[in-house]
């Protein structure tokens, strides 16, 4: 159990804080890139409690500045887009790319107030699919060259979605590998070759049992953490009883995404970005290491949960999730349907907004959970005496360029071989990849 000045010490994300402070030290997913494929390519964009508004101007370069005019407060995603930057509808003041503004029609002839009026302005960059922001001090730390950023644009597919809830319990059900074989348990399994871009519909591993029975019949995991240059590896092994193993390995990535396995051809790296301190989006880029990624059957089975324009899940609180009691008797252990980013969901927002940790009893299967506060709480402190050492992925380019992977997989083999076989399945599909997927 942690303190009330703990709790938000790890959970608050607004300018000054601690938790904010270190997630301004790393890109942050701003938008998707097809939200600003539209006539007008203006969208706000709320993070890490900044009202900001993200545009494409004339020349096609990305923009995120200040969102309210400042003049007087004006909306600038009302703005008009034209000599590359937002023009306030109000009176005209006109703002660039870097947030400087350039012309105030309505002042006096020569007047030169407009040199020293700036909006706030971040760094964007646009990879695979995501625009990623930067709104920390300096410059921008290096890329790693994880898989979802390595593959090309064909071998990925972006998507998010909103959740109400505080990132930090949002990012925790990631870390958590006992979780999957109760909330996302089915009663029953689908045939999985029915499963095509979906988790956990896979067979697990090289066998032919479907992910969903191994999950139900092994519910005890035993879960091991390792400390990594980028953050965390979690391997659960689930012992099977005739003689053999299922290592899933998963990872935490630094501050705030984790990298999954989808299926035996596709991992999810996924970053729950707080909006405030209240709301985050999860942004997953699901990479491919076989065929180029369908993303046309992707889309339009997450378009299917989702409300455009804000990603909103159409299952929420205010429909309980579409919470059946029959379905929770016969089909799925939350009768809350098939799709398990919507047992997810429920999960962290009925919680509360923001998880009262003062009040919760971690048990052994939470190891990974508390190594990475512990890890969140080392780096904070550190920012706070001006030490960026405890922070993974800062520093030399080289080095941060050099951090590959992370290996995400499900593999099985006999229990003795359990700490050689997931990698001699990751070296395998690696090396039958047909984009540069070497480790
Ligand atoms: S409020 Fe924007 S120009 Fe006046
Ligand atoms: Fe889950």
């Amino acid at each position: 159990m942690m303190s009330q000045e703990q709790n938000d010490l790890i959970t608050r994300v607004g300018p000054g804080t601690g938790a904010g402070a270190v997630l301004r030290r790393y890109w942050q997913p701003a938008a998707l890139s097809e939200e600003l494929m539209t006539a007008r390519p203006v969208v706000p964009v709320t993070l890490l409690g900044e009202k900001l508004v993200l545009f494409r101007d004339n020349k096609g370069d990305l923009g995120l500045i200040g969102r309210h005019c400042p003049h007087r407060g004006a909306d600038l995603c009302y703005g008009r887009r034209e000599d590359n930057g937002l023009r306030c509808p109000f009176h005209g003041w006109h703002f660039d790319r870097d947030g400087q503004c350039v012309e105030q029609p309505g002042e006096p002839e020569g007047s030169q107030m407009h040199k020293n009026i700036r909006t706030v302005s971040y760094p964007v960059v646009e990879r695979n699919g995501i625009v990623f922001a930067y709104m920390g001090p300096g410059d921008p730390p290096a890329f790693p060259a994880l898989d979802c950023f390595a593959a090309p644009d064909s071998h990925v597919f972006a998507f998010k979605g909103l959740w109400e809830c505080n990132w930090l319990q949002a990012m925790e059900v990631g870390i958590d590998p006992a979780h999957a074989s109760f909330l996302h348990r089915f009663l029953q399994d689908e045939d999985p070759s029915e499963g095509y871009g979906k988790q956990f519909r896979d067979k697990a591993a090289n066998t032919d049992m479907p992910m969903t029975q191994l999950l139900r019949e092994y519910p005890r995991p035993e879960i091991r953490v390792e400390e990594t240059d980028y953050g965390m590896r979690l391997i659960a092994l689930r012992h099977m009883e005739d003689g053999r193993s299922h290592v899933r390995v998963t990872n935490q990535i630094f501050p705030e995404a984790i990298c999954i396995p989808m299926s035996n051809e596709m991992t999810i790296t996924q970053w729950h970005v707080p909006v405030d301190d209240e709301t985050c989006y999860w942004y997953s880029m699901f990479t491919s290491f076989g065929k180029p990624v369908d993303k046309t059957v992707m889309r339009e089975q997450r378009l299917k949960e989702h409300h455009l324009p804000d990603y909103a899940p159409i299952k929420n609180k205010r429909n309980n999730y579409g919470y059946n009691p029959d379905e929770q008797e016969s089909l799925t252990y939350t009768g809350m349907g098939l799709d398990i980013n919507v047992h997810d969901q429920w999960a962290v927002e009925s919680m509360g907004r923001i998880q009262d940790r003062t009040d919760e009893h971690l048990g052994r299967s939470d190891v990974g959970i508390i190594k990475y506060r512990r890890r969140l709480i080392n780096a904070i402190k550190g920012l706070q005496q001006g030490d960026a050492t405890a922070l993974p992925m800062q520093g030399a380019a080289e080095v941060i360029e050099a951090i590959r992977g992370p290996i995400s997989i499900d593999a099985i083999g006999a229990t003795e071989a359990w700490e050689s076989v997931w990698k001699e399945g990751d070296t395998a599909r690696r090396a039958a990849c047909t984009w540069n997927a070497a480790i």
